[in-house]
């Protein structure tokens, strides 16, 4: 995994440049023990390593980055310090380890699940509570947001600067964890233009939707509001026929059809 590996490699770079007083390796492997860690705050001192290692890969992925995202990381020949604190991200991290600990504290409690159920719920007995981990709320980005407050931030400049930024995101993190790029990403963004009056830029958002999701019943439920509110009734007319045509069963589209047609 690579990941994992690039984990090693960092220590491995601790390893070579961090020490020199140890500069003797051991007979044998060649390999020398790794510098003790001098600077655990909020977790014991003698936390074992491999542990440590373990916990800071899951950072990684959480967050999506790099060990240097919070630590002294320059590689060979620069500094390599995961001591040191000097970086406002690896002092935030800390912060956010006893964040996350403290909601697991009180969680348990509110769920009604004592921390000692057992791993399921069956019987009677309530299960496990779940623990809250850095990616459920990092799902992938050092600060999580959602892709309709990227997009809609990005769009002051107007719909299409706003697409622009939603395709360059698709480009980027298509598959991931770190966005919606489900049909309700740019429903959720077209919404918000209809809720500030601009129909224009929720039809823009809304044909490139159609574009992704063709079967998208919901999109041309969208667009035919969006049409009506620039007065368009026979346009909204037809989305709101395709709607119904895709999705049968959406009787909210089916009872805007007959209203549209019976004013
Ligand atoms: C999101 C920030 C973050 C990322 C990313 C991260 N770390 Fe850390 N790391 C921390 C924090 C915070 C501590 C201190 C924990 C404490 O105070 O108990 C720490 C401590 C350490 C320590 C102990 C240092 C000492 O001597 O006290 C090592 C070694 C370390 N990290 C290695 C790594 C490696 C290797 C990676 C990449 C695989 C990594 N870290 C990624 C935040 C991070
Ligand atoms: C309850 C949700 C939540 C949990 C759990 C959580 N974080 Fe965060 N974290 C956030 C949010 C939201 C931000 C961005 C805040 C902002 O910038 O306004 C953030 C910001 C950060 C930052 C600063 C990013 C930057 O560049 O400014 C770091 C580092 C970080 N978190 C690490 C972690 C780590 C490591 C964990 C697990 C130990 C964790 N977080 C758990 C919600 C969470």
């Amino acid at each position: 995994m690579k990941r994992v590996s690039h984990g090693i490699g960092a220590i491995g770079i601790v390893l070579l440049t961090g020490v020199p007083a140890l500069a003797q390796a051991p007979a044998g492997g060649g390999q020398q023990a790794p510098p003790p860690m001098t600077n655990l705050q909020v977790w014991p001192k003698d936390t074992p390593r491999a542990q440590v290692i373990q916990t800071m890969n899951a950072f990684n992925d959480s967050l999506g980055v790099q060990c240097n995202y919070c630590h002294v990381q320059e590689g060979a020949g620069g500094r390599n310090d995961f001591a040191s604190d000097e970086k406002r991200e690896k002092r935030v991290a800390r912060q956010m380890i006893l964040l996350r600990d403290s909601i697991n504290v009180v969680l348990p409690a509110i769920v009604g699940k004592p921390a000692g159920a057992g791993p399921t719920a069956a019987e009677g007995h309530p299960g496990a509570p779940i623990r809250v981990l850095c990616s459920m709320c990092h799902h992938g980005l050092p600060i999580p947001r959602s892709i309709a407050d990227v997009v809609t931030e990005a769009a002051t400049g107007g719909a299409a600067a706003g697409l622009a930024k939603f395709k360059e995101l698709r480009t980027q993190y298509y598959g991931g964890q770190q966005y919606d790029f489900s049909e309700n990403g740019l429903l959720t963004i077209a919404q918000r233009a209809m809720t500030a009056k601009n129909p224009d830029d929720a039809m823009a958002y809304l044909q490139a939707n159609v574009e992704y999701y063709p079967k998208s019943a919901r999109t041309y439920q969208a667009m035919a509001q969006a049409r009506n509110a620039k007065g368009d009734k026979q346009g909204a007319i037809k989305d709101l026929e395709k709607a119904v045509e895709l999705d049968p069963r959406n009787a909210q589209a089916r009872n805007q059809l007959q209203q549209l047609k019976g004013q």
